[in-house]
């Protein structure tokens, strides 16, 4: 301890004056409660989440097998420390070196990891503002200034993005699909945009929900790498691959990027049977990811004839997930169908209030969501 310095003695020191101001202005993200504590404070004799685009066929075949193989006995050893064996496998299905593969836990950790390696106070980073609010989020906790851009037509906007960089931006988030919006840069927008970014920021392609895009125009990013050093690639487990409970995701990009971020990463953050399972369905999906795809392209045909029909206006492109616009608040309507067992995504936290998102799932729960919906909406137009 310094010698001019003496701690003070009040008992009574504020806590908040050792919290940064960007800190304490965060507004934190409030998790949803258990789903039995839902049931009782609503009512509802059940409850089908459409909430946070989970799959509900679950993890593949093999990954099952690789979680069920693996000896209770061995829970008392510390994962690998940086998924060795899972980087290897991916370098092996994408064609890059294991040392370019990060993986964190979920691809959220990953976005943490490489806010923390680019960005100093100061800097910024350029995203849209009507997209996954993960990477706002961070960047706000974190004192790094978070630009957002307006989206044009539901979709990221090049020419706006382009307009808010400066030399302080350091990273640029382009989320492909758009979560909530499903709209894509095709490959001659991501192309085009790379180019004329130069290699002065880092551009993060969020795929998180690429498998299950299946239109010819849709780009694949790692693709890209080679030519354009400071892209980065997100990809997740947590959706098409039904692992969203094991926590696991991962970048890659060119070595020196890699390199950087791994510094800031928590070295154990990625449990063992996630890795295990990981590795089991790269190297065989059985079929789990057609399967799944075809669930979510006739819910979302399902769906958009629902909405038709009830003359509401959706939006809806690619990824397991639809939006559509509701004569009422959100958050109210997000109550009166938690009231009949179903749980949605209201939007005003997505800056799109007055609209809800629809996770798509198996066609029991959607016949289930669309019965709830129509009655909701039916009462509501009596009632005005
Ligand atoms: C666009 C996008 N990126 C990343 C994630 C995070 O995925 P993970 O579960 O790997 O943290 C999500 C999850 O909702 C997402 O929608």
């Amino acid at each position: 301890m310094r010698e001019d310095y003496t701690p003070s003695s009040s008992a009574a020191a504020p806590i908040e004056e050792l919290v940064p101001d960007y800190v304490r202005n965060f507004q934190a993200y409030v998790p949803s409660k258990p789903d039995h504590l839902l049931m009782r404070e609503y009512g509802a004799p059940f409850l089908h989440r459409l909430n946070n685009n989970e799959n509900p066929l679950g993890p593949p075949p093999a990954a099952r097998e690789a979680i069920a193989a693996h000896p209770v006995e061995r829970l008392s050893i510390y994962p690998n420390g940086d998924s060795f064996e899972l980087r290897e496998a991916l370098g092996r299905r994408f064609g890059f070196p294991a040392e370019q593969f990060l993986v964190g836990n979920g691809s959220t950790e990953v976005i943490t990891s490489i806010i923390k390696a680019f960005c100093g106070q100061g800097d910024n980073i350029v995203t849209a503002d009507k997209t996954f609010a993960v990477y706002e989020w961070v960047a706000e906790f974190s004192g790094i200034e978070a630009r957002l851009v307006p989206l044009r037509d539901h979709a990221f906007d090049p020419e706006a993005m382009l307009a808010r960089l400066d030399r302080r931006t350091k990273v640029v988030f382009v989320c492909n699909p758009n979560n909530p919006t499903g709209t894509y840069w095709p490959a001659g927008v991501l192309v085009d945009f790379l180019e004329r970014v130069g290699e002065r920021h880092i551009v993060v392609v969020d795929e998180a929900y690429c498998e299950y895009v299946t239109k010819a125009g849709y780009p694949d990013a790692m693709t890209l790498i080679g030519r354009f050093p400071n892209v980065v690639v997100f990809r997740t487990f947590s959706k098409m691959y039904g692992l969203a409970a094991l926590r696991i995701g991962y970048m890659v990009g060119s070595a020196p990027v890699v390199d950087a971020v791994r510094r800031t990463c928590n070295t154990y953050s990625v449990n063992t049977l996630a890795q295990i399972a990981a590795k089991a369905v790269i190297a065989d999906d059985g079929g789990h990811v057609e399967r799944s795809r075809q669930m979510v392209q006739e819910a979302r045909a399902y769906l958009s004839k629902l909405f038709d029909a009830l003359e509401l206006p959706g939006i809806g492109g690619e990824g397991s997930y639809i939006m559509v616009k509701v004569p009422i608040n959100d958050t109210l309507m997000y109550r009166r169908l938690m009231r009949r067992g179903i749980m949605v995504r209201s939007m005003t936290g997505f800056r799109f209030p007055g609209w809800i998102r629809v996770t798509l799932r198996e066609p029991e729960v959607m016949a289930c969501f669309a019965e709830a919906f129509s009655n909701e909406i039916k009462a509501v137009r009596q009632a005005s």
